[in-house]
């Protein structure tokens, strides 16, 4: 109500000043024009994908603000009080302008005629390094693709948006916007910069390393995908033509061949169900679980289930269930990959240690939560260090022949990390070469109450 008031004596000074109301609409469509050129400037730079749509509007919001300033303040003594109420939700002047480009998440800078930084906002000062104005843009931005394109933008006007990679400190992906601006808007906002050279490009970065990361992981995981299910249907094709060609005649070879083959479809089949598996726990993941699991009962489950295999290894499971333990806030089908997996793993790769040691104990975590831990122990011969950051991978395999041949398709620990971090819960690995290697998981008990 007070805004709306202040608006009225607004309007009112203007009255007095006898100020022609024609004359202050001609204006205001003007301005019209303006923003509406601005924001199709910057719909343009969001539809090419230099820019995120809700980036392109505030940098929109903020240029615009900026280029008008002055003009804004005297066009909004012309309006309405009605008008007035309603355009008091848009930037009033230059200086809010100028404070949302600063806060940009994305890179701005300006450069002059002889690509001299005249500004860069905060993003753009993270990235360069805190740059002085007046310095060469080639000593604060050194990507050279970069820098010949600002080159050709300076010699032959217009706008280049080009993908550069910096190699180091760590390897990053921008897209570059360099758009040359013009004489009239160059001089406009030199106005801004309290007369600095003319501006005469604007530069605008947006980091493009996530997406690149998710786009290789995406291709990796099809290349991978593809690979695990074409050995064996290369396997069981090669023995479908055997069959029909010269062991026509052999039922002997023909009985060996059947077994090979139902071996490998059940490989497909089991790579089909972890991927399904895979998926499925991912959709969910953000979904926290609600019911509740006594995980000394499931690892009796698991144990059983293995206690055949187990023995025709000469392999013996400990199960050592502290004092203490409670019920953890899970999904029973859930935990149980996550234990089946893990013994499974001990029982593949760590059989030559002969024991496995499975420990159910209370714990607590660095927030004085209350967890329960079970940690799954075997003797075998371990795993390189190198190799333990990327085992939750989705088919990493330190040794893709023996996981193969033990029946693994690598996406176990993949499903384990998933499931492990719905429940809120954690994973460490922890190995030493010849001496084995424990996997731990410890997830939150079920009621919520601190230590
Ligand atoms: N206890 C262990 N000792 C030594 N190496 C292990 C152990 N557990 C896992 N690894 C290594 O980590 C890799 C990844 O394990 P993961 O469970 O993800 O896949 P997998 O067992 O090969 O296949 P899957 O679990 O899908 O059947 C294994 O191939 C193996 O090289
Ligand atoms: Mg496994």
């Amino acid at each position: 109500m007070a805004d709306l008031q202040g608006s009225q004596s607004i309007y009112e000074g203007a009255r007095r000043r006898g100020t022609r109301r024609d004359e202050f609409v001609r204006r205001l469509k003007e301005q019209r024009y303006r923003l509406a050129g601005a924001a199709l400037l910057f719909a343009a730079l969001a539809g090419a994908g230099a820019m995120s749509p809700p980036i392109a509007f505030f940098a929109f919001l903020g240029l615009s603000a900026l280029l008008m300033g002055e003009e804004a303040q005297e066009v909004k003594t012309a309006a309405s009080p009605a008008e007035l109420g309603q355009r008091h939700a848009l930037p009033p002047n230059g200086r809010l302008g100028a404070l949302v480009v600063e806060h940009l998440p994305d890179p701005v800078v300006l450069l002059d005629k002889s690509s001299r930084i005249l500004y860069a906002n905060r993003a753009a000062h993270d990235l360069m390094g805190h740059v002085p104005a007046g310095r060469p843009v080639a000593s604060a931005l050194r990507a050279p693709a970069l820098l010949s394109a600002i080159q050709k933008v300076q010699e032959e006007g217009g706008t280049l948006s080009i993908d550069y990679e910096m190699p180091v400190p760590v390897e990053r992906h921008f897209r570059a916007m360099i758009s040359e601006l013009g004489p009239e808007t160059g001089g406009e906002l030199s106005k801004e910069l309290n007369g600095l050279p003319e501006a005469s490009l604007l530069i605008m970065l947006h980091d493009l390393t996530d997406m690149r990361r998710v786009e290789q992981m995406r291709v990796d995981f099809v290349a991978n995908a593809s690979h695990e299910l074409k050995t064996p249907l290369a396997s069981l094709s090669g023995f479908i033509e055997t069959i029909q060609g010269h062991a026509k005649d052999d039922p002997e070879a023909q009985a060996r061949f059947l077994g090979i083959m139902s071996e490998q479809a059940a490989r497909m089949q089991r790579l089909i169900e972890d991927l399904l598996s895979l998926s499925r726990i991912e959709m969910r993941e953000h979904v926290p679980p609600s019911g509740e699991v006594d995980l000394a009962a499931l690892t009796g489950d698991v144990t059983d289930g293995l206690g055949p295999l187990a023995a025709s290894h000469g392999v013996e499971i400990n199960v050592d269930v502290k004092e203490g333990v409670e019920p953890v806030r899970g999904e029973w089908d859930e935990l149980h990959q996550v234990v089946q997996n893990l013994t499974e793993n001990a029982l593949k790769y760590g059989r030559s240690g002969k024991r496995i040691d499975i420990t159910i104990a209370p714990a607590l975590n660095q927030a004085g939560r209350k967890m329960t831990e079970l940690a799954i122990r075997d003797y075998g011969p371990g795993i390189p260090r190198e190799h333990i950051p990327r085992l939750t991978e989705r088919f990493y395999r330190v040794d893709v022949a023996k996981s193969r041949e033990r029946g693994g398709t690598g996406l176990g620990l993949a499903i384990v990390k998933h499931i492990v971090n719905r429940h809120s819960g954690t994973l460490t690995i922890d190995s030493h070469v010849g001496e084995g290697s424990t996997f731990t998981v410890r997830l939150p008990v079920r009621a919520q109450t601190r230590a």
